[in-house]
């Protein structure tokens, strides 16, 4: 039995007081339903909303990391620095790192390993370009950025971590994955993390979708039986809307157009 995943992956916004609003007034909202819920704040917020966390089901991530443990790496943050500050997850080789920030499988891999080593879960990233999906090359997509990300683990390590897929075009377009569509690529990552790892630890990894999740699509998609929960962008960034995605199945509170994450 997979415990269902909903992380908020805030991007680049908030403040660390807009980061302490929001966190102050989603907590008394979320249900004590299943899911395990991850907020994943900018660096500087970090610390602020650990704060605000602690003691209850909500636990702490970041976006990025750097794989090594310390050193002349200006910029960079290593995965001791983010246990430090109270974070139990990474996210790592988001599209929007690999595409500005020139993040590759390789350095995604390397980050992937100095993450478990230190303890961290990494969520890693992969999802497939429209062009691609339209060539019908994206399980081709998804076998490269599993292979090649996951090279040389264990499947002791494979089963630490969780998979998001995240089709590009539906990054932040409002263009949702249908949810059948979306548990295609879920079986397929399931089926290949079979072959790499074993039965039993793929049958734990959880996979999540991101991709314009809203409060109004989120029963849908986790209705479907591979889709383990959901990297959510924009739509975690409105403590209503959140609240309701966080709390899928609940009864629909009335929501205001910013507050379902439509933008
Ligand atoms: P949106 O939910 O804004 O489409 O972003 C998804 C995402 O990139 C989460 O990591």
């Amino acid at each position: 039995m997979r415990t269902p995943l909903i992380a908020g992956n805030w991007k680049m916004n908030k403040t660390i007081s807009d980061a302490r609003e929001m966190v102050s007034s989603l907590l008394p909202m979320i249900d004590s339903n299943e899911a395990e819920v991850v907020l994943a704040p900018p660096f500087t917020a970090l610390g602020a909303v650990n704060d605000i966390i602690r003691g209850t089901k909500v636990k702490l991530g970041a976006q990025n990391v750097f794989w090594e443990e310390s050193g002349a790496y200006t910029g960079e943050i290593s995965p001791r620095m983010l246990v430090d500050i109270g974070c139990s997850y990474v996210i790592i080789g988001h599209s929007e790192r690999r595409e500005y920030f020139g993040e590759t499988n390789t350095s995604v891999n390397k980050k992937i390993v100095a993450s478990l080593k230190n303890g961290l879960s990494p969520i890693l990233c992969v999802g497939e370009k429209i062009e691609e999906r339209e060539k019908g090359k994206t399980f081709d997509v998804l076998e490269d950025e599993l292979g090649e990300g996951l090279k040389g683990l264990t499947p002791e390590q494979i089963s630490k971590l969780v998979i998001a897929y995240e089709p590009i075009w539906a990054i932040g377009t409002g263009k949702t994955a249908k949810p059948e569509e979306a548990n295609e690529s879920h079986l397929f990552i399931r089926g290949w993390l079979k072959d790499s790892s074993g039965t039993e630890s793929s049958k734990n990894i959880r996979i999540i979708y991101g991709g314009s999740v809203t409060p109004d699509n989120i029963d849908g998609l986790m209705a479907q039986k591979d889709i383990d929960g959901a990297l959510v962008g924009g739509a975690s960034l409105q403590v209503e809307g959140f609240a309701r995605i966080i709390n899928y199945k609940s009864p629909y509170p009335s929501l205001s157009p910013q507050g379902r994450g439509l933008r």
